[in-house]
């Protein structure tokens, strides 16, 4: 299927079938992040391995017009299947937008039978389900260095690099963009359309978008002052508030880039993010996300302050007490055969804690 000099595919062993592999493969991809919890993807299966596309329905119009988002949380769903092949005792390998002619071909994903997942691999894929967004502040305890060099790693491993932003200084700028980043979408009437076309009110069965059960009803202010983004918009809707402080820390504050800025790029990024949010859900290490200053441009003020560099997202990390769940389209619903059939399975998407 691909010129790559690369080990002959074994698809599935003898106790299971190429397409319940597959499925179970994407039964865990879907649970990766993405964007509003758009999840822009499909998969399709055939006896080479698995392609992931993404899915240009689902792409933010106002906020992600050159799809930037879209490749990120796809690159975060071929991380996931990547780490699920091998927790399943494959060895993966993905070929990336390996044809420029299906531009919506994120990757290919073949595998071959080899040595068990090691045990790094083994505790990341047990959070894939279990990892949660976090939206507000967190414990003022500060993370473990081994921890954030770990991430660091994690980031370099998909040639993207993860700034550690301590200066205080710094800190604030990045809060400030967040503050002005976020008053201007909640005012500009199309990106406030598309973001209340992907929440949903309390009780809602939407497999799809951002639940109420996700994010706070009240937002928790952070020092410095990171807002979440304003899925409520002003509703009796989101979880109970677990703090009564009136501020608590921002956390860890970090900047994921990368140095160079294509498609390729971003789908990397994405690889890196969700290696970077397992490895923290492994530690108990919450991660909030920000990309509202990069839906307005921003993203290429900010280089000035990192020559050569290409923001992608803004991370905060800290430890705290989750209790936000979400919700995704059953993997049924995004797997398909060479010839377009849906793959049956069990396994469908369902709330997760
Ligand atoms: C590229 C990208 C950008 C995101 N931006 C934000 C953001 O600005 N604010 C936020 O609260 N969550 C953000 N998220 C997180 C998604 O909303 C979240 O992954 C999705 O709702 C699914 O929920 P889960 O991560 O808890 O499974 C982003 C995720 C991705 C992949």
């Amino acid at each position: 299927m691909n010129s790559l000099a690369a080990p002959a595919t074994t698809l599935a062993g003898p106790e299971q079938t190429a397409a319940e592999l597959a499925a179970h493969v994407v039964g865990e991809a879907v649970w990766a992040p993405s964007v509003h919890n758009t999840q822009p993807w499909w998969f399709s299966v055939d006896s080479g391995g698995l392609s992931l596309y993404a899915d240009p329905a689902r792409r933010l119009a106002a906020a992600d017009p050159d799809g930037r988002e879209m490749l990120i949380s796809c690159g975060a769903a071929l991380f996931t299947a990547r780490l699920t092949l091998r927790a399943a005792g494959r060895v993966p390998w993905a070929q990336i937008l390996p044809d420029p002619a299906q531009p919506l071909l994120v990757a290919q994903l073949n595998w071959e039978r080899g040595p068990g997942a090691t045990g790094y691999e083994r505790r990341l894929s047990a959070q894939v389900r279990l990892r949660r967004t976090h939206r507000g502040g967190f414990d003022p305890l500060p993370l473990d260095q081994k921890l954030l060099v770990t991430l660091q790693e994690s980031a370099s491993r998909y040639g993207a690099v993860l700034l550690v932003i301590s200066d205080e200084g710094t800190r604030a700028v990045l809060a400030e963009a967040v503050q002005a980043a976020e008053r201007t979408l909640e005012l500009d009437s199309a990106h406030a359309r598309e973001l209340a076309a992907w929440t949903s009110p309390p009780g809602s069965s939407r497999a799809d978008g951002v639940p109420a059960t996700a994010y706070p009803a009240r937002a928790e202010r952070t020092f410095p002052y990171f807002p979440s983004r304003d899925f409520a918009r002003g509703r009796d809707w989101g979880l109970p508030p677990l703090s009564t402080l009136p501020g608590r820390s921002a956390g860890v504050v970090c900047l994921l880039a990368t140095s160079s800025d294509e498609p390729a790029d971003w789908v990397n990024a994405g690889q890196a993010l969700q290696r970077i949010l397992l490895t923290n859900a492994a530690w108990g290490v919450a991660t909030a996300l920000h990309s509202q200053p990069f839906e307005l441009g921003a993203r290429h003020d900010l280089v000035g302050l990192w020559p050569g560099l290409h923001p992608q997202l803004l991370l905060r990390l800290g430890t705290t007490v989750q209790t936000a769940a979400s919700v995704r389209r059953p993997p049924g619903s995004v797997l398909f055969t060479a010839g377009g059939e849906p793959v049956g399975l069990a396994a469908a998407g369902r709330e997760a804690g």
